[in-house]
């Protein structure tokens, strides 16, 4: 099938690229011409493990290709994809102007039968709105149908998540648009859940709650742990059996981060406030992420005494692991922190080192050019991202180069008994001290 993508962003690229894969010719549409000119000459902007070979095996089979014009995408495809940010307002409501622009510049190039499919996050009952917004400028008064069609995709593996999706949520009233999608989908042979639009909407914004409240839950459990001495990790172990409840999403740690949930939980906060039935629940969600990151700097300050003068060195910036993106991630605010404090602080992470020179909170820092060199001379280390690249260290050597060998674990990739063997004073989330050998 023809179809295009407006946005190529995270999504919008990930999408298109995929699409292309399974057979369908693609138009990518942005309105950032670098971007596009980028894009076209094979260069692509983020890191996501195996976009750039998909990109550039669809665009040689000319399945896939990158305009800076919504007329070209809109002529030249059966069904429009909106894959364009929807940022947070000051407020956490959220902000759809750039929708409802591409809403109406898509309304003045329609000539013919379209289905205007919105893939970005958006709050319940925005479809309607798209739909009223393309009636209104529609010049040609063209026929369309406008479907919601969340993506489920995580960052470091949206190309697999894309291809094997465990479920497509298809929001649609009118049979023809509902066709065109599962067309559109069939390749994929993944469930597909039709659904009536304000359905489809609330369901991604309610998933994502959910998997926030889910890591909330074990965090706040963690607590729990450390002040009673139990094992975190055994608690979400047994707890996970539990076919019900599932071993996912319960890690504990220095709490979510990432483009997403802080986000969408914000505006599913707003957005049941505006419907008048307040979602107290996330707000208690929002208040035990903030407080993992604030119990875990105490942990520091109990351990280090002050920090002012501190040499410390943090593994990892990235608000997880094999992606390049920063975006609210917990390891930059506890930087942040700790330079406030007046610690001097380096910093390691593998792919998020670019991005992290431009955030000024952090300017303070020393960047390091590996793992190892972050830890010479350190008075203490922070495992802020757990990245697979930290647990391949030597970890001889990493006490050898500490000045004094103290290890705060943020996201429970070592082994308490292990650490303790070789000697380091090790704290991590919910889990038993062993006292070092
Ligand atoms: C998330 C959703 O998973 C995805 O379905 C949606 O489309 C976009 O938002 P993403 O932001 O890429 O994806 O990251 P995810 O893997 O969900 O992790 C989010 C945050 O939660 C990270 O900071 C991660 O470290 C943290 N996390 C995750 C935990 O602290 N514990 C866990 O058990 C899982």
């Amino acid at each position: 099938m023809d179809l295009s993508i407006i946005g190529s962003g995270y999504v919008g690229l990930v999408t298109g690229a995929c699409f292309a894969d399974v057979g369908h010719n693609v138009i990518c549409v942005d309105n950032d011409p670098s971007k596009v000119e980028s894009l076209q000459a094979g260069k692509v902007p983020i890191y996501e493990p195996g976009l750039e070979e998909v990109i550039n095996r669809n665009v040689a089979a000319k399945r896939l290709r990158f305009t800076g014009s919504i007329k070209d995408g809109v002529d030249n495809s059966q069904v429009v994809f909106i894959a364009v940010p929807t940022p947070q307002a000051a407020d956490g409501h959220v902000d759809l102007s750039f929708i409802e622009k591409v809403a109406r510049e898509i309304a003045g190039v329609l000539s013919d039968y379209r289905v205007i499919v919105d893939k970005s996050t958006v709050p319940v009952k925005t479809g309607e709105k798209v739909a009223e917004s393309i009636k209104r400028y529609n010049k040609h008064g063209a026929e369309f149908d406008v479907v919601s069609n969340p993506e489920f995709l995580r960052e470091g593996c949206a190309v697999a998540d894309l291809m094997k999706p465990d479920r497509i949520v298809i929001g649609a009233q009118s049979e023809r648009a509902i066709d065109l999608m599962k067309k559109i989908y069939e390749p994929f042979m993944s469930p597909i859940l039709v659904t009536d639009i304000n359905s489809a909407e609330l369901i991604k914004h309610a998933a994502n709650s959910f998997l926030a409240l889910k890591i909330s839950y074990i965090n706040a459990v963690s607590a729990i742990c450390e002040a009673s001495g139990a094992d975190v990790e055994k608690v979400a172990d047994g707890i996970g059996m539990d076919r019900r409840i599932g071993r996912n999403f319960l890690n504990a740690g220095i709490g979510y981060g990432g483009s997403c949930f802080p986000k969408d939980i914000a505006a599913f906060i707003k957005i049941s406030e505006q419907l008048g039935v307040p979602f107290t629940l996330l707000k208690e969600v929002q208040r035990i992420n903030a407080s993992q990151k604030d119990r875990f700097l105490t942990a520091v300050r109990d351990a280090l005494w002050v920090l002012r003068e501190k040499k410390i060195a943090v593994w990892g910036l990235t608000f997880k692991p094999d992606t390049d993106d920063i975006r609210s991630s917990v390891a930059i605010d506890l930087v942040a922190d700790m330079l406030k404090e007046g610690a001097h602080v380096t910093v390691y992470d593998p792919k998020g080192m670019e991005k992290a020179r431009e955030v000024k909170e952090i300017a303070g820092a020393t960047f390091a050019a590996s793992a190892l060199e972050a830890v010479e001379g350190a008075e203490a280390l922070i495992v802020a991202t757990e990245w697979s690249e930290f647990a391949a260290v030597d970890l001889e050597t990493v006490k050898e180069s500490m000045a004094t060998p103290m290890v705060f674990d943020g996201r429970n990739l070592f082994d308490p008994q292990t650490m303790a063997t070789l000697g380091f004073q090790y704290h991590s989330i919910g889990r038993h001290r062993v006292a070092p050998r």
